[in-house]
């Protein structure tokens, strides 16, 4: 049978699909592992499981009232269903493409079933999903702790890419930056522009600024200025330590990874700045020298970042999610003793999960007397950033929606009794 053209760029979604969700792989990583496609269509089939896990509840339950048979969760037939649906609603898909793109996938298996599912749902017309249902463990989570607005936020935000947040490394030139590309400066040394083709835009070439989500670019602006000496702990892929090397401080960047730090050095190249970077597991890890400042961005769940990366919602697993507290709290205690008296520990994690924000460090000060919380100070950190009773910080969705939304985080800032 000749082969349908775009079958290579589907399968290779139904791959990514079935590593994120039955092997528990980033989405990032499952589509590294795909091979021998053209860069076009390894564009196309990323886009399409992402679009699927935008959407997965929803496009379920589609699939539900399509059938009376129930088609296992991690069965075939439903991955190949969620994917040819998800390009209908996210992709804008022509129905004919998507059915001729999807039956070649379940040759020999259950063609007459995908087939029949798609046929009575094109049939009877699919509705766009306007925001689109979180996994309902995620929702009960999240509206337990932070109440079902922020959850409705979550919703809202899942369905739409977010736009591009430029940090610059000289902030005098933001302004202009923005209003020559129709752009918003929300921060100093920040831009945020629609387009999405990096690359292209002026400046990247010469490392004039680098790809970071405006909540992400806040814990390193909690560093003191006077700070000389800071410890950048679990530094890759370096969007902290570049602000960090761009506000002339002496970086020592440590991270695990070979493969992160070899980005973190393509970054600094790029970007003309410099830092002392060490491979190293900080569980492990003896520093020769005490620091003025620390900054700990710390292994999490990564759930704050569902809207680039919506593949965390499956992920993240309470039991996941408690084994990363422990390691944070270990990695905490060790920056804690490589902290000269008087000096700022900043910890900041891109979780939505307080477990391992407030709750990490809540046990932190408990057990560590010689610590205590400085809240940032006005001006510190832009005003956006509304500062809890504590004086920690936590950015949720639907903070600055009508101007994008920002990625969900927790930072605080810990001094060092002198
Ligand atoms: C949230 S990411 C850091 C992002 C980075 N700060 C930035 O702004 O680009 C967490 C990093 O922690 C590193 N990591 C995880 N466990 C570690 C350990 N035990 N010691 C050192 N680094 C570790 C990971 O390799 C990863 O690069």
């Amino acid at each position: 049978m000749p082969s349908v053209e775009g079958v290579g760029a589907r399968r290779a979604a139904l791959q990514m699909l079935d590593a994120v969700l039955r092997r528990g792989q980033t989405l990032d990583a499952a589509g590294g592992a795909v091979r021998n496609l053209s860069p076009q269509d390894h564009g196309l089939a990323v886009a399409i499981a992402g679009e699927a896990l935008r959407r997965l509840p929803d496009l379920d339950a589609l699939i539900d009232s399509a059938t009376r048979q129930r088609l296992p969760d991690d069965s075939k037939a439903r991955m190949v269903l969620r994917l040819a649906l998800a390009q209908k609603i996210g992709l804008g898909t022509p129905d004919h493409a998507l059915v001729a793109t999807a039956l070649p996938l379940v040759d020999g298996g259950p063609r007459r079933l995908v087939h029949g599912v798609l046929g009575t749902l094109l049939r009877k017309g699919i509705e766009p999903i306007g925001a689109p249902r979180l996994p309902p463990e995620v929702a009960e989570r999240w509206a337990g702790v932070w109440g079902d607005e922020v959850v409705q936020a979550a919703r809202r935000q899942i369905a739409t890419r977010p736009a591009l947040d430029l940090t610059f490394a000289d902030d005098l030139e933001t302004q202009a930056y923005a209003g020559q590309h129709g752009g918003a400066s929300l921060a100093p040394a920040h831009v945020r522009l629609q387009s999405s083709s990096v690359a292209d835009l002026p400046g990247y070439g010469e490392g004039r600024w680098w790809v970071q989500d405006l909540a992400a670019s806040l814990p390193a602006r909690l560093i003191p200025a006077d700070a000389a000496g800071v410890l950048d702990l679990c530094a890759a892929p370096g969007g902290k330590t570049m602000q960090l090397a761009a506000a002339g401080h002496r970086v020592v960047a440590v991270d695990a990874s070979a493969n992160r730090l070899v980005r973190l050095r393509e970054n600094l190249q790029r970007t003309h700045l410099e830092a002392e970077l060490v491979e190293a597991d900080a569980l492990t890890w003896q520093p020769d020298r005490a620091f003025d400042a620390i900054l700990l961005d710390a292994p999490c769940s990564a759930t704050g970042t569902f809207r680039r990366h919506p593949e965390v919602l499956y992920r993240a697993r309470p039991r996941t999610i408690a084994e990363g507290a422990e390691l944070q709290g270990k990695l905490l205690d060790r920056a804690a003793q490589w902290l000269r008296p008087g000096g700022s520990l900043v910890y900041s994690v891109c979780s939505l999960e307080p477990e391992e924000g407030e709750e990490v460090i809540r046990d932190f000060l408990a057990s560590h007397p010689g610590f205590t919380t400085d809240a940032p100070r006005p001006g510190e950190l832009p005003d956006f950033a509304s500062i809890s009773p504590e004086g920690w910080v936590r950015i949720l969705p639907g903070l600055l929606e009508a101007e994008g939304g920002l990625d969900g985080f927790f930072m605080t800032r810990l001094v060092r009794a002198g």
